[in-house]
């Protein structure tokens, strides 16, 4: 399975980076208002430190105007991917992009059928933001497993990217169920790595390490 890391914050890029769990960098437009850093900065500096996918978004609402961003978009690196909403402006984009050989992923999809259009329509990556359904009392999970099902029946090379992820147990079902990619905020990260169990038995074994004779 892979792992994005979902920020535009470099500190939290470079910390997940060194310890090998990044795999990709999943960013949008209010997560780049949050780093309080110009848009092209940002990108250019993340891709100068994790060799892999980084998804950066558009942010016009038409297909003319998502394919001019996205044109200078992958002239920053080989690595980006142009991150495109899932409207019919954006399908039609997405379409395009690919018969350019340009890498899109398909943002903001909350059903199992908009995953499906998004993968007709030649999306790399779909991104099912399972939180925001969980926010509202819908079962954001349960939509990773059908558009499982659905990718796997017709044989679509789109890969899932579950987004949108607030804890450890959203990643945990991500990988039982087989998504392809979790991108996941530094903090679940950490959350990931950490159990009381262990801690507590590091503390033993350095107690009894004292009683070792030296
Ligand atoms: C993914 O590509 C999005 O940037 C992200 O997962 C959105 O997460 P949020 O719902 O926590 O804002």
């Amino acid at each position: 399975m892979k792992f994005f890391i979902d920020t535009a914050d470099v500190r939290e890029i470079r910390e997940a980076h060194e310890l090998g769990l990044v795999d990709g960098v999943t960013t949008n437009p209010s997560l780049i208002a949050k780093s309080g850093r110009r848009f092209e900065d940002v990108i250019k500096e993340i891709v100068s430190i994790v060799d892999g996918p980084i998804s950066a978004e558009v942010v016009s609402l038409d297909c003319a105007g998502m394919l001019e961003e996205a044109k200078e978009l992958v002239k920053i690196h080989q690595n980006i991917v142009v991150k495109v909403p899932m409207t019919p402006e954006g399908l039609k984009a997405t379409n395009a992009l690919t018969a350019l050989g340009i890498k899109t992923n398909v943002t903001l999809i909350f059903t199992p059928m908009q995953a499906l259009l998004a993968a007709k329509a030649g999306a790399t990556y779909v991104s099912p933001f399972i939180g925001r359904l969980d926010d509202i009392s819908q079962d954001g999970m349960g939509i990773i497993e059908d558009i499982r099902t659905i990718f796997d029946n017709y044989g679509y090379m789109s890969e899932i990217i579950v987004a949108s992820v607030r804890n450890p147990i959203h990643v945990l079902n991500s990988a039982l169920i087989g998504a392809d990619i979790a991108t996941i905020p530094y903090s679940v990260m950490i959350q990931l790595a950490k159990h009381p169990l262990t801690d507590a038995g590091i503390k033993k074994f350095l107690e009894d390490w004292e009683n070792v004779p030296k």
